[in-house]
């Protein structure tokens, strides 16, 4: 794929947008572009998830954290400047039986939340109406809270309370829960990318939930299912041999099925 553009969205947060036949391959949210670092001896590939998908324009966003080697190399990347990129890969965000009108909860937290988007842009595509619960460590580090509040009611929360509630989206969740429209109208679904405090905390709050998915993290080497790299145990496994692979069985998994 082309690099078309590079923008510096907070501290060492960046959005870049690609071109590419492989666009029209894009047909779900939270799935994810295993993409090569443009140097010889890195041979692993780096997964990031998809945030945006532009069929017409023949384009996809994507929004990465500078965290090692790899992502700072993305990070000086141009236009024009190409990238071998594998994908679309993972089973991507179930959005079945959501219908119009359907309340549905998105909740992201830090660098976990660029798949979030497209997901919710699809939900309004349906007719059903999301509500994001989004958390980030200050406010410094915040973006895409334009993009999101474009969508739906934004729930804003932050580590150090220098921007909506002072806490984690597992206080925002509380707060949800305990509210009188939550007991009459309950959302239809449940979504989730985040860290694996985040995910552990949808996964205990809506164990009970008939439709809530959390999309996992874990280190790849293929990202195709065959090395077994990126393994995952199953909940409620006896026998504790029973695993899945994060990679092509995942990202996206119902709440109760994995040990996070
Ligand atoms: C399905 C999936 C979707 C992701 N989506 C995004 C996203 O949208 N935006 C974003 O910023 N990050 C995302 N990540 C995390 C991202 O893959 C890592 O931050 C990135 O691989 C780090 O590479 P590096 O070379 O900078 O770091 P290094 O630490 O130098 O990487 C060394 C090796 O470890 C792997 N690795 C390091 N951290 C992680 C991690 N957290 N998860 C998986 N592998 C890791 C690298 O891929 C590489 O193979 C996602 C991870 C997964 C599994
Ligand atoms: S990364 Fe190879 S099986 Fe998942």
């Amino acid at each position: 794929m082309t690099i078309t553009k590079q923008r510096h969205l907070a501290p060492r947060i960046y959005e870049m947008t690609l071109t590419g036949d492989l666009v029209q391959e894009m047909d779900k949210s939270g799935q994810f572009l295993h993409i090569r670092v443009p140097r010889a001896d890195m041979l692993l590939r780096r997964p990031i998830s998809i945030n945006a998908i532009d069929k017409k324009a023949g384009t996809c966003r994507i929004i990465y954290r500078t965290e090692g080697a790899g992502t700072r190399i993305f990070a000086e990347l141009q236009a024009e400047d190409r990238l071998d990129v594998l994908g679309p890969l993972g089973n991507g965000f179930d959005l079945t039986g959501i219908q119009a009108g359907e309340q549905v909860y998105i909740i992201g937290g830090g660098i976990g939340i660029p798949p979030l988007y497209e997901l919710s842009r699809r939900i309004l595509a349906l007719g059903a109406v999301p509500i994001h619960f989004l958390g980030f460590a200050n406010s410094e580090v915040m973006y895409y809270t334009e993009e999101f509040k474009a969508l739906g009611d934004c729930r804003f929360a932050t580590d150090d309370g220098s921007f909506g509630l002072h806490g984690n989206v597992g206080n925002l969740l509380l707060n949800a829960l305990a509210e009188a429209d939550y007991q009459k109208n309950p959302p239809a679904a449940v979504f989730a990318c985040g860290n694996n405090g985040l995910l552990k905390t949808v996964d205990q709050l809506f164990s009970d939930h008939p439709n809530a998915q959390i999309s996992l993290e874990s280190r790849m080497a293929c990202g195709v299912g065959a090395c077994y790299a990126c393994v995952c145990h199953v909940a409620d496994d006896e026998t504790g041999q029973k695993s899945v692979k994060v990679c092509d069985q995942g990202p996206i998994f119902p709440v109760g099925k994995v040990v996070i």
